[in-house]
């Protein structure tokens, strides 16, 4: 799992204790226990996160208090949502997304195109400023290849973003790894 791996490293390399996360697709919760290790302390940092399926956030939960302590605990919030819409008040620092189904679990509760460009957006607007989106797509189903082409339609909107794109040459249909990084400073449009 390269790409797993190698969204790990750019979280981590990015992340400071004391940071709010959102992982916008627990699943399994080895992605929210990973944030919450690089960014809970026992009185700073927040992480937030969502899945549609009661059973994902039920072994994220598992998966979190096996291995957080309980002061650490109470730094997390499990939402079983969409991702569509986030609390109101939250300025994360880094959004993921781990698109697709629950390994092992109802490969019809895959993530879905229209939801998940609907809550990108949400994320880019609650996103602080220099803050990141790491999108993890699978182009080898049906509905990813989807997701696929209507994300890369999206960030071709997005000229002010730096957007980076990890992926193998030889293999396209295998997993691949989004990064955005939200500009520091809104683009001021000049008058002449
Ligand atoms: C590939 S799994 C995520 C893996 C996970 N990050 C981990 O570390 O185990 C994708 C998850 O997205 C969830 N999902 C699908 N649609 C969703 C939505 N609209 N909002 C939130 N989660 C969604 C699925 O239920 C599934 O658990």
């Amino acid at each position: 799992m390269y790409h797993t791996h190698l969204a790990h490293l750019i979280w981590k390399d990015f992340l400071k204790p004391g940071m709010t996360v959102i992982d916008a697709t627990a699943g399994n919760g080895n992605d929210t226990l990973f944030l919450a290790k690089c960014v809970l302390t026992p009185k700073t940092g927040l992480v937030h996160a969502f899945d549609i399926q009661e059973d994902a956030i039920k072994n994220t939960e598992n998966r979190l208090q096996k291995n957080l302590s309980t002061i650490l605990l109470k730094r997390i919030t499990l939402h079983v949502a969409s991702h569509e819409t986030f609390p109101i008040g939250i300025n994360p620092s880094l959004v993921v997304y781990n698109l697709g189904y629950l390994p092992g679990g109802d490969l019809a509760k895959t993530t879905l195109t229209n939801t998940t460009i609907n809550s990108c957006n949400n994320a880019l607007d609650i996103l602080l400023p220099g803050g990141l989106l790491s999108i993890t797509i699978y182009p080898g189903h049906p509905e990813g290849n989807l997701e696929k082409s209507a994300i890369f339609d999206w960030l071709r909107e997005k000229p002010s973003f730096q957007i980076f794109y990890h992926t193998e040459i030889n293999k396209p249909n295998h997993p691949s790894l989004i990064t955005l990084r939200k500009p520091l400073t809104k683009s001021l449009s000049i008058k002449s």
